[in-house]
């Protein structure tokens, strides 16, 4: 996420949702955006711009004659220096004046002299979002070529009611946020990464498996989806949510993941296999729980499991394939032994006692061709882009 220095224009008009901004304006900053906040009137008394002067380290504007500088005219000024205007709650009466036209607010001025990406959440009561004056503005705003409107989410509302007419939650509002801001150097590619460990079951009750958090895999996944490209993920057992805008396939055992990859492996471009599948299974399986008292359970046999990479390398035409290795001694000399052993484009190394369960994680990234990265400890989402940049350097 290379986020630092861009910039957000945020709009915050007078819903009963302005709450959630606030935790909005500080999940932003978490994630070096720098928010400008634009506040109507009727916002301020939901929520003091004291509050959101102090979570976003900037003045908060309101009326159209707050001046920072004196050589500024503030709204024009504003309208050049973003990346981005979110409109967050958007009430009926700000749609309304956007629909047509009216700049009698420092936001709604800002609006109409910004020509870069606007993105509108309204949120209101159900029976004010249904009306088909709202609905009518709405269309109209929908036909700006720069303007998005998001749908609102529905449930209860704080009027009391259920419907539809609910601000997202601050987390999808970023989620998106982040979506709109993110390079898009995987547009058009369809990348399928693997995630998580893999189960291997030996009664109803009891399986063999490994740490592996699935937090690096749904990392790049989720990366990959915001970089532009067309993202599936095969997961096993985590506890994860799975990213937005990814096809989301969920697998228990090794089998199960490499039926699924094999379906989908043939139409995509690149292939991430970055889940800890098991190499072996138990060899039988019983459907009832085995008792204490058995002898079964004293000796579990096994037998192999499909070596995914190796397989999908095998039927492998235009795809880039990524592997994982997860080493606990020689990591290098193993990883680039397994990567030619398995016909990869590139393989990712580290030690496995740094990287399961954690949230960072140290990695060395080696090429076919020999080339060689050692990169720093880093936050996982970091690596995630690290190993889109070395993979968009070879496709
Ligand atoms: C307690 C309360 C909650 C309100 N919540 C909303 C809301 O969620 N959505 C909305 O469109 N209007 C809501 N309104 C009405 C707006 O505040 C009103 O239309 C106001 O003029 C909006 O001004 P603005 O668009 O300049 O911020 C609410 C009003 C009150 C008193």
């Amino acid at each position: 996420m290379r986020l630092r220095g861009r910039r957000v224009l945020l709009g915050v008009t007078g819903g009963i949702s302005v709450y959630k901004i606030c935790e909005l304006v500080r999940l932003l900053k978490k994630s070096n955006i720098d928010v400008q906040v634009l506040m109507t009137e009727e916002a301020t008394k939901f929520v003091s711009p004291e509050t959101f002067r102090v979570l976003s380290q900037r003045e908060v504007l309101i009326s159209t004659f707050d001046y920072l500088e004196a050589s500024r005219v503030e709204h024009v000024q504003l309208a050049q220096e973003a990346d981005l205007m979110v409109i967050a709650p958007a009430t009926a009466n700000t749609l309304a004046k956007f629909a047509n036209g009216i700049a009698d607010n420092m936001l709604t001025c800002t609006f109409l002299a910004y020509k870069g990406k606007v993105v509108v959440f309204p949120s209101m009561n159900s029976n004010m979002y249904q009306h088909p004056a709202t609905q009518r503005n709405i269309s109209i705003l929908k036909n700006y070529k720069n303007v998005e409107v998001m749908e609102p989410a529905s449930g209860e509302l704080a009027c009391g009611v259920s419907g539809k007419g609910r601000l997202p939650e601050p987390e999808e509002i970023c989620e998106e946020i982040i979506f709109q801001l993110s390079v898009k150097d995987f547009d058009g590619k369809k990348v399928l990464v693997t995630a998580g460990p893999t189960r291997e079951h030996i009664d109803p009750v009891r399986f063999l498996s490994n740490p592996s958090s699935g937090k690096m895999g749904y990392a790049i996944a989720k990366a990959a989806a915001r970089r532009g490209a067309d993202v599936w993920l095969v997961s096993g057992p985590t506890n994860l949510k799975a990213p937005n805008r990814v096809r989301f396939i969920n697998v228990c055992s090794a089998r199960e993941m490499f039926e699924e990859t094999r379906k989908i492996f043939s139409s995509v471009d690149i292939l991430i296999m970055s889940a800890a599948v098991a190499d072996y299974r138990p060899k039988t399986f019983s459907s009832q729980k085995i008792k204490k008292e058995e002898t079964r359970l004293k000796v579990i046999e096994l037998e192999k499991n499909p070596d995914i990479i190796l397989e999908l390398s095998k039927i492998k035409s235009h795809q880039f394939v990524v592997g994982f290795a997860a080493e606990t001694e020689e990591v290098l000399n193993n990883a680039k032994e397994k990567m030619n052993r398995k016909k990869m484009d590139m393989i990712v190394a580290n030690l496995a006692t740094q990287a399961f369960q954690k949230d960072t994680n140290k990695v060395i990234i080696i090429h076919k061709d020999g080339t060689t990265r050692f990169l720093p400890e880093m936050p996982k989402e970091e690596v995630a882009d690290e190993i889109l940049d070395e993979i968009s350097l070879k496709i």
